[in-house]
């Protein structure tokens, strides 16, 4: 593919607190890679000749990470319970159920991930449903749409519905073949996705925990969402002082580890994840949804120098779209702040990091996507302008992008190609 250039006003992060922002800006593609960016005056100069794509009524962004959702569970979105393990039992495991046929499956992943590419996401981590033929559909359909995914098949070995529930050995075998098929195919990535302790053995665990570390995939797991989760878990594994505590003994606290929603932690969990380095997936309209509750997340940030990125949690989540979980991770600060003066709320430069860099690098993927550096991925959205709105800052662009303009999205771009398209 011939080199092509993209002229519109573009904004990306550096690092959590460095935006570069470009009011006449270009972003510089050569066969699915970024060459170059900046201002349109110096790039249309050094590279001359390129043929242009008139963009000037448009922002560019990076493309957008999800770093934690559950495909099975699209359909469910809106069936409200009283708490987490209610909605799970009498919402979420018959809805999973459904998958076990592979056309459900297929087609509940094919609108699955057609709703996350016109929300701007180009990145996902995704919960496959819980059985190995769905999980591969899961894995063909995303393979078909070109969307970057890192996924894995669910895995629950007890305390969930027979119909849901396999041997362990079983479990960690499905593992195995399906990593093999699709880990590092094109643009996909098998995550090793034990449930929760809730609904995994420890041996189920322990074999997690020794398959990554032989294969260094990454995991995904939940951990500390809700109150009466952490007594379960109490008393599922009375040996063990804490929740971390038995995903640490399992072997599965790794810096590829993500960790969804980590809202009820202690001091001591705290300082053993600073440690260890999992990565956290906020996921703040999911956890007023389920009233589980709010992550304390400047904390996190400013004292745990914790790596966190957002994550929809599709179906307790309700909605598609990152920057509308970076504006709610923005407004949960302020309702804290509200009775905690002390507390300080993230800037919108943190916002937009987490939805762009700051989850490329929770997926150990911070290299490859997250913002223009050149020799990444041209991974990017076009987001259309309102021509009443006026941009004259850094900050203007980043205010506008979070909270105006999750229903503007023109265009999403993988490696310079449109995988979607505003109709
Ligand atoms: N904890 C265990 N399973 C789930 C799930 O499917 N969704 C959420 N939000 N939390 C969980
Ligand atoms: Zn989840």
């Amino acid at each position: 593919m011939a080199a092509a250039l993209y002229r519109a006003m573009l904004v990306h992060s550096l690092d959590r607190h460095s935006v570069e922002w470009y009011a006449d800006g270009a972003l510089l593609v050569e066969r699915g890679r970024i060459l170059a960016y900046g201002d349109y005056a110096t790039i249309s100069q050094d590279f001359p000749g390129v043929p242009t794509m008139d963009w000037r009524d448009s922002i560019i962004i990076p493309g957008l990470v999800d770093i934690h959702a559950h495909v099975a569970q699209l359909s469910g979105v809106g069936s409200d319970r009283a708490d987490l393990l209610d909605w799970l039992e009498q919402v979420i495991y018959p809805l999973e159920r459904c998958c076990a046929d592979d056309d459900v499956a297929a087609s509940i992943a094919d609108a699955f991930f057609q709703r996350a590419l016109a929300a701007g996401t180009t990145t996902i981590a995704a919960f496959a449903p819980p059985f190995e033929s769905a999980t591969e559909r899961c894995f063909e359909v995303a393979d078909e749409l070109g969307i970057r995914a890192v996924m894995g098949m669910t895995l629950m070995d007890m305390n969930a519905p027979a119909y849901l529930v396999a041997d362990s050995n079983k479990l960690i075998a499905a593992t195995e073949r399906l990593a093999t098929r699709w880990h590092n195919h094109r643009r996909l990535h098998y995550c090793i996705t034990p449930r929760f302790a809730g609904s995994c053995s420890f041996t189920l665990l322990r074999r997690c925990g020794e398959l990554a570390s032989a294969t260094g995939l990454p995991i995904q797991t939940h951990l500390a969402e809700s109150r009466a989760e952490l007594e379960l878990i109490a008393n599922l594994f009375p040996e063990s002082s804490d929740y971390t505590d038995v995903y640490q003994r399992a072997g599965l606290l790794t810096d590829k580890t993500i960790l969804a929603h980590c809202i009820h932690l202690s001091t001591t969990e705290l300082e053993r994840l600073s440690t260890a380095s999992p990565a956290i997936a906020h996921c703040p309209a999911s956890n007023t949804y389920l009233q589980s509750g709010i992550m304390p997340l400047v904390e996190y940030l400013d004292r745990w120098n914790l790596r966190v990125g957002l994550g929809t949690d599709i179906g307790a989540g309700y909605h598609a779209s990152i920057l509308d979980e970076a504006r709610t991770a923005r407004e949960h600060a302020k309702l804290r702040r509200m009775s905690q003066q002390t507390l300080r709320v993230p800037s919108h430069a943190e916002a937009f990091y987490l939805a762009t860099l700051g989850g490329a690098i929770a997926l150990s993927l911070g290299d490859e996507v997250g913002n223009f550096l050149p020799g990444k991925a041209a991974d990017f959205v076009r987001i259309r302008r309102a021509p009443y709105r006026t941009i004259t800052t850094t900050d203007d662009a980043l205010a506008y992008v979070l909270y105006a303009a999750s229903d503007s999205i023109y265009a999403t771009m993988i490696e310079g190609i449109p995988v979607w398209q505003k109709p």
